[in-house]
């Protein structure tokens, strides 16, 4: 069975952008192969954090993923699992300068962190991202990274990163990780569907996954169909948005029989936000319903996880005396 790795940073609530676009394509992937999803803690130290809501954000995410069906076996903490650190560091001297200087999430966090901060603090550890990123996906072999079109260049460099040290060392010992596209629907704000589903545009920007229905219902009936300006012939954002949302979660006849009364220009904006409304509301259910019953029994979950990330470990451990035997490090 060939390997998959992804790895999410614990960042706050998940909205339907995430799940729809990421998070659901790693529930289906378990089908297929084996998996090792990483709740990236390191990682969300890059940028300035509020030291206070880490650890909790890191649990948070942890039962958010599982209750929405990402199987506990296959979940580590990336804290969990200092290989990654240590692996990291050695990358760090197959890896130019230069090369990290020129990615452009590093150009473009840069000037976020200026923005958000008002001052210039950008640290060695948001330069240095990619490559902890190269030792995440390397120290597992991977053979596949779902990927979207911003990680692109960071999948890259882990892979010239493997090249530089399998050359280095005369050994074809990494595989080259491949990236792995799936078609995901992207997810747009029924505030403003100029813009992308985010939570840094603010609250009315994204819909939680874990929203009560009366809040999803309110969300949904007061998302912007049509601001007016879209061209002739065209359909507005807006609706394409909420057809999307209605496809995403799985009312393919619903989402037909709608598309077909646009398209004979009987649609009322209503029926498409109630038949939006309903469909979420019916997804959501379940996963409202998990979180609660995961919630009820915290201990069980953090123990299911601290296990499955000391499995996980194993292999990290093993890749690292391999690793340190080729570059001339001790191994006592
Ligand atoms: N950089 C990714 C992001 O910001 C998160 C990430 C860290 C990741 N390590 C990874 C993604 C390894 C895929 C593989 O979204």
């Amino acid at each position: 069975m060939k390997t998959v790795l992804s790895a999410i940073q614990p960042t706050g609530d998940m909205h339907l952008g995430n799940y729809f676009g990421a998070v659901k394509n790693w529930v289906d992937l378990q089908e297929k192969y084996k998996c090792f999803y990483g709740v990236v803690d390191y990682h969300a130290m890059t940028m300035p954090y509020q030291v206070s809501k880490l650890r909790t954000n890191t649990w948070d995410l942890i039962t958010n993923l599982v209750a929405v069906g990402v199987k506990p076996e296959n979940l580590f903490i990336q804290s969990l699992v200092p290989e990654h650190t240590e692996l990291g560091w050695i990358f760090n001297c197959f890896c130019s300068y230069g090369q990290l200087t020129r990615m452009t999430q590093f150009k473009d966090k840069s000037v976020q962190v200026n923005e958000t901060t008002k001052e210039s603090f950008i640290s060695v550890g948001l330069l240095d991202y990619p490559v902890l990123q190269t030792a995440d996906i390397l120290i597992y072999k991977a053979d596949y990274v779902p990927v979207g079109k911003d990680q692109e260049q960071h999948l890259e460099l882990a892979r010239d990163i493997a090249q530089r040290f399998n050359s280095q060392v005369g050994k074809e010992y990494f595989v080259l990780p491949e990236p792995l596209y799936t078609e995901t629907p992207k997810i747009r704000s029924t505030a403003d569907p100029s813009k992308k589903m985010s939570k840094s545009a603010g609250e009315k920007h994204y819909i939680n996954v874990f929203a009560d229905e009366a809040t999803i219902r309110r969300q949904i009936k007061s998302a912007v169909t049509d601001s007016g300006d879209t061209p002739a012939g065209s359909m507005a954002e807006g609706i394409q948005n909420l057809f999307e949302l209605i496809k995403a979660s799985g009312w393919n006849t619903e989402h037909d029989h709608l598309m077909r009364d646009y398209n004979a220009g009987s649609l009322k904006y209503v029926d498409l936000k109630q038949v939006t409304a309903d469909a979420l509301v019916q997804l959501i259910i379940p996963f409202t319903e998990k979180k609660k019953e995961l919630n009820a029994d915290k201990k069980h979950l953090k123990d299911q996880i601290k296990q499955s990330s000391s499995e996980v470990r194993k292999v990290a451990q093993q890749t690292m005396r391999e690793v340190k035997e080729l570059v001339g490090l001790l191994n006592v």
